[in-house]
C-alpha cells in the first residue's frame, strides 16, 4: 500500500476526540486524507491534538463539536464539513458510550442514551452521507468508489454481554444498520463496512485494565494474549476506507486477539 492512500479525500470521523476515534482520525490523516474530528462532552483537548497530529502530517483538519444523536447538530456538523471541505469520500461512524447496569437497575435514560448515541448517531450520520455519495458520485481520480461508511461496532455484535444488554444491542443494530445499508448503496458504489475491536485499552474499559489483577482476568478472554491498542483499529479503518479493499463491502471485520473464537472452549467442552 502506498503510504498515502487516502490522498486527496475527504473524511469525518466522529467521537475523535479520545480512544479509537482519535487514532483513526490521526490515521487516515497521516494517510494523506483532510479530516474533520468530530467530539463531544470533555473531549476538546483530544481533538485539538488529533488536529495539530494531522496537520503535522501536512492534510488539513477542523474540529467539530456535536452529539451525533442530535439531527440538527448532525446537520450543522456536515454543512460545516461541506462548507469546508466541499464533500465528503469517507465516514467513519465511531461515537459510542456505554452506560451499564443490570437490567433492574438499568434506567430508561441509560438504555435511550447508549442506543441514541451508538445506533440512531450511525443512522444520521449515514444518511447524510450517502446523501453526498450519490449526488457527487465516483470521482475516478480520488477513489474507485462513490464513497466508504466504515461503522465501529464491537465483538459485542455477537457475543452477548450480561450486565451490558443496551449497548451489546446498540452493537447488534449496527450490524444489521451496516448490513443493509450495504446491500442498499452497493449499486451506487457505496461501500459500507463494520471493525468490530475486541479489548481495546481506552478509557471505556479502564477497569478491566488498570490493574495487574483485571488485566489478567481479562486476557482469559483473549488468544492473543495482549490487550488491543487504539492502533490496531486505526490501521484496519486505513485498509478498509482505501481502495485495496475496493471489493469489500457488508463485512464485519473482528480486530480482536481472537476474542471472538471462545476461548473458554480451548481444553474444555
Ligand atoms: C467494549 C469494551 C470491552 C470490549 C470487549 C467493547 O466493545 O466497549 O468495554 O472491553 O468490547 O469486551
Amino acid at each position: 500500500m502506498s503510504p498515502t492512500p487516502l490522498r486527496g479525500q475527504k473524511a469525518l470521523v466522529t467521537g475523535a476526540g479520545s480512544g479509537i476515534g482519535q487514532a483513526v482520525a490521526i490515521a487516515l490523516g497521516q494517510a494523506g486524507a483532510d479530516v474533520v474530528v468530530n467530539y463531544y462532552g470533555d473531549t476538546a483537548a483530544g481533538a485539538q491534538e488529533a488536529v495539530e497530529r494531522i496537520q503535522a502530517a501536512g492534510s488539513l483538519a477542523i474540529a467539530h463539536l456535536a452529539d451525533v444523536s442530535s439531527e440538527q447538530q448532525v446537520q450543522s456538523l456536515f454543512d460545516h464539513m461541506l462548507d469546508v471541505f466541499s464533500t465528503i469520500d469517507i465516514l467513519v461512524n465511531n461515537a459510542g458510550l456505554q452506560q451499564d447496569a443490570p437490567i433492574d437497575q438499568m434506567t430508561l435514560a441509560q438504555w435511550n442514551r447508549v442506543i441514541s448515541t451508538n445506533l440512531t448517531g450511525q443512522f444520521l450520520c449515514s444518511r447524510l452521507a450517502v446523501g453526498e455519495f450519490k449526488r457527487r458520485g465516483v470521482v475516478p481520480s480520488v477513489s474507485s468508489s462513490a464513497g466508504k461508511i466504515l461503522c465501529i461496532s464491537s465483538v459485542h455484535e455477537v457475543i452477548p454481554w450480561a450486565g451490558h444488554v443496551n449497548y451489546a444491542a446498540s452493537k447488534g443494530g449496527v450490524m444489521m444498520l451496516m448490513k443493509s445499508l450495504a446491500q442498499e448503496v452497493a449499486p451506487f458504489k457505496i461501500r459500507v463496512n463494520s471493525i468490530c475491536p475486541g479489548a481495546i485499552q481506552t478509557a471505556i474499559n479502564r477497569a478491566s485494565w488498570e490493574t495487574p489483577e483485571a488485566m489478567s482476568h481479562l486476557l482469559t478472554l483473549v488468544p492473543y494474549g495482549r490487550i488491543g491498542q487504539p492502533g490496531d483499529i486505526a490501521r484496519a479503518a486505513v485498509w478498509l476506507a482505501s481502495d485495496d479493499a475496493d471489493y469489500v463491502t457488508g463485512t464485519s471485520l473482528f480486530v480482536d486477539g481472537g476474542m471472538l473464537l471462545y476461548p473458554g472452549f480451548a481444553g474444555n467442552g
